[in-house]
């Protein structure tokens, strides 16, 4: 099955899978596989064919006919149960023939890896599109409303991140599971440029006319605002960990994959901005 990675994927030979189809990145994915001609199933609870993580009678349904796969767990690769699921889930795959695997990752994540090592270890051949923040959290996520009300409360001071757009990690994730050579790799994708969190502030104003600023606070402040917002309080903890330096870096996973330079921050908020999704 490890040998599937070698060449390039049929257009029919099967479907592709992408869980997380209505996602940020997984939407993006699924649009690019169609376009490409490739059958594509999203898998998600409120899909045509119901997938669940947490509902193993789900998976087979889902797994029908299908030769490759892009994986997103929901909310976080690093969440308690993350692991067990991805786990079994590309076990049952690659029993049900499915050859190549592409897992979504997050960058400095420790918990994260052992699920990576999950995916590694199922036996299909693999390829893990390991990210850092996405863009497109501050208009498609929960940032968004925060920009709306002009205020980015985190609890990360000066951290710096190398934010990425994920249009640049839905095109590595489909010449992952369409193209050759890409299996066995682990792709760290990044923007081109690290920005803190007052830069992104500064970005946003810039391109919407309005003023955001950025606002740090403490932890447990962030947890009561998230767990208010009936968001995941676990996030607080997970972004202080990743923005504690260790991710204060670029990587090189765009341009290994796909010979040119990952879309820089400045792009994507001009972008966004000009689809009104800012507008008040
Ligand atoms: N945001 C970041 O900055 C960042 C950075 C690095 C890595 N990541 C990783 O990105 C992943 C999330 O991907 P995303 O941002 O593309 O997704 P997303 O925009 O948060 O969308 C979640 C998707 O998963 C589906 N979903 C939710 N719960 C599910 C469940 N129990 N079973 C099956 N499907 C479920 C949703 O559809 P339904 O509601 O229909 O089920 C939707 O399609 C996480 O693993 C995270 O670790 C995020």
């Amino acid at each position: 099955m490890a040998g599937a990675g070698a060449v390039d994927l049929p257009v029919g030979a099967g479907a592709v899978l992408v869980v997380g189809g209505t996602g940020k990145t997984g939407r993006r994915v699924a649009e690019r596989l169609s376009a490409l001609g490739y059958a594509v199933r999203v898998g998600s609870r409120s899909a045509a064919v119901p997938f669940d993580w947490h509902d193993e009678g789900t998976w087979d349904a889902a797994l029908e006919g299908v030769s490759a796969a892009y994986l997103t767990y929901c909310p976080d690769l690093a969440f308690p149960g993350a692991v067990e699921a991805v786990g079994a889930f590309s076990r049952r795959a690659v029993e049900r023939g499915v050859g190549r695997l592409v897992l979504l990752s997050g960058r400095g994540e420790e918990a994260a890896e052992a699920g990576e090592k999950a995916v590694m270890e199922s036996g299909a051949a693999w390829t893990v599109v390991r990210c850092a923040w996405f863009d497109q959290n501050f208009s498609e996520s929960f940032f968004l409303e925060p920009v709306l009300a002009g205020e980015l409360a985190l609890p990360v001071g000066g951290a710096v991140e190398p934010f990425v757009d994920v249009e640049d990690i839905a095109d590595v994730a489909v010449a992952a599971l369409t193209r050759a050579g890409h299996a066995g790799e682990v792709y760290e994708l990044t923007g081109p440029r690290l920005l803190s969190f007052a830069d992104v502030a500064r970005e946003l104003s810039a391109v919407t006319g309005r003023e955001v600023r950025f606002a740090p606070v403490s932890p447990e402040a962030y947890r009561l605002v998230l767990e208010e917002a009936g968001l995941p309080g676990d996030f607080a903890e997970l972004f202080s960990v990743i923005l504690d330096g260790r991710n204060a870096s670029l990587g090189d996973g765009v341009r290994r994959a796909l010979g040119r330079e990952p879309r820089d921050f400045a792009d994507y908020a001009r972008a966004a901005a000009a689809t009104g999704v800012w507008n008040a």
